[in-house]
């Protein structure tokens, strides 16, 4: 099969896409798939349409590669992909959108409000951050309600702090997610389902070496510490493991995801959010956890390929 990996683009990821492009890449190669690397641009679309590939890998992380719009051309044109189908993917992209279905079906994930830019701008706007920290509390952690790598994302310990994480999240994004801080073990699960069901991949838990998981101690080898397995007790292991593929199911993914939660002190796992593209580069997550798994990422992708076509 000829495969095309979808990576680069002009998103704010647009550096790590190409890193986890190249990796991806690299692996189906390894493991005897043709895959050829393609950075987005303008003339993607009439070079699919001029010369179709077998399928398409997404490694192309932010708008365009999550938020379903290019999913939805891949189907019209006819060139199955790898991972969740156009709905299933703009669910999981807005973060607010996400959490409401996961929510609602029953599945804890830390209170927040969505707030359009718009209404931050004018005079109104220090009553109602008042109003936020009345209702969430801090700390609040604020966030892009569309984006990844933890670009603009800021943990608010102090209300003071929260004029400045809004206008550092405005930056990224026009709509910002305040979410009441959940403290607890930040833990990522990979879930695969390659035709027999979804399973997880060993959680990884995440140990910034500074404040919080953000761009540099995402990709800066060294700057964070990562367990996998994570650090948990047999029975909250299994809860985690459960809480990940009930969330996978509940948005409708598939093949692949990366489920981000917060594990509490006491309490059930909560869900923070979905990743369809996650990060695949030297220092990301879900190939950590596929290694740790004892599966190679090249065969797990090959076979993901395989699925797509079929
Ligand atoms: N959006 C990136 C790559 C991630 O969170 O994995």
């Amino acid at each position: 099969a000829r495969v095309l990996v979808l990576a680069g683009g002009l998103s704010y990821e647009r550096e790590v896409s190409l890193r986890s492009g190249r990796r991806v890449a690299d692996a189906l190669s390894r493991a005897n798939v043709h895959a050829e690397l393609r950075d987005v641009d303008t003339n993607l679309l009439p070079d699919l349409i001029a010369d179709p590939p077998d399928a398409v890998v997404f490694a192309l992380h932010g708008g365009n590669g999550e938020d379903g719009s290019l999913r939805s051309v891949l189907d019209l044109i006819g060139i199955p992909y790898v991972g969740p189908d156009a709905d299933a993917a703009r669910r999981a992209w807005d973060k607010p959108t996400a959490k409401a279905l996961l929510r609602d079906a029953g599945l804890p994930t830390p209170e927040w409000i969505a707030l359009p830019r718009e209404t931050f701008s004018d005079l109104g706007a220090a009553k109602l951050l008042d109003r936020i920290v009345d209702k969430l509390g801090v700390p609040l952690a604020v966030k892009p309600a569309r984006g990844g790598s933890g670009l603009g994302v800021a943990v608010v310990r102090t209300a003071e702090e929260l004029p400045a994480a809004m206008i550092g999240c405005f930056a990224y994004g026009d709509v910002a997610l305040v979410e009441a801080f959940a403290p607890g073990k930040d833990i990522a699960v990979g879930v695969v389902d390659t035709g027999d069901g979804p399973r997880v991949f060993p959680a990884v838990e995440i140990e910034p070496s500074g404040d919080a998981y953000d761009f540099a101690a995402r990709y800066n080898p060294g700057a964070s510490t990562w367990h996998v397995p994570a650090r948990l007790a047999p029975r909250v292991s299994e809860d985690v493991a459960a809480v990940a593929t009930a969330a996978f199911r509940t948005l409708g993914l598939r093949d692949l995801s990366r489920i981000d939660m917060m594990v509490p002190q006491a309490g059930p796992p909560l869900v923070l959010e979905a990743k369809v593209v996650p990060g695949m580069t030297e220092t990301s997550l879900l190939p950590m956890a596929c290694e740790a798994a004892g599966h190679d990422l090249g065969e797990l992708m090959a076979g993901l390929v395989d699925r797509a076509i079929a």
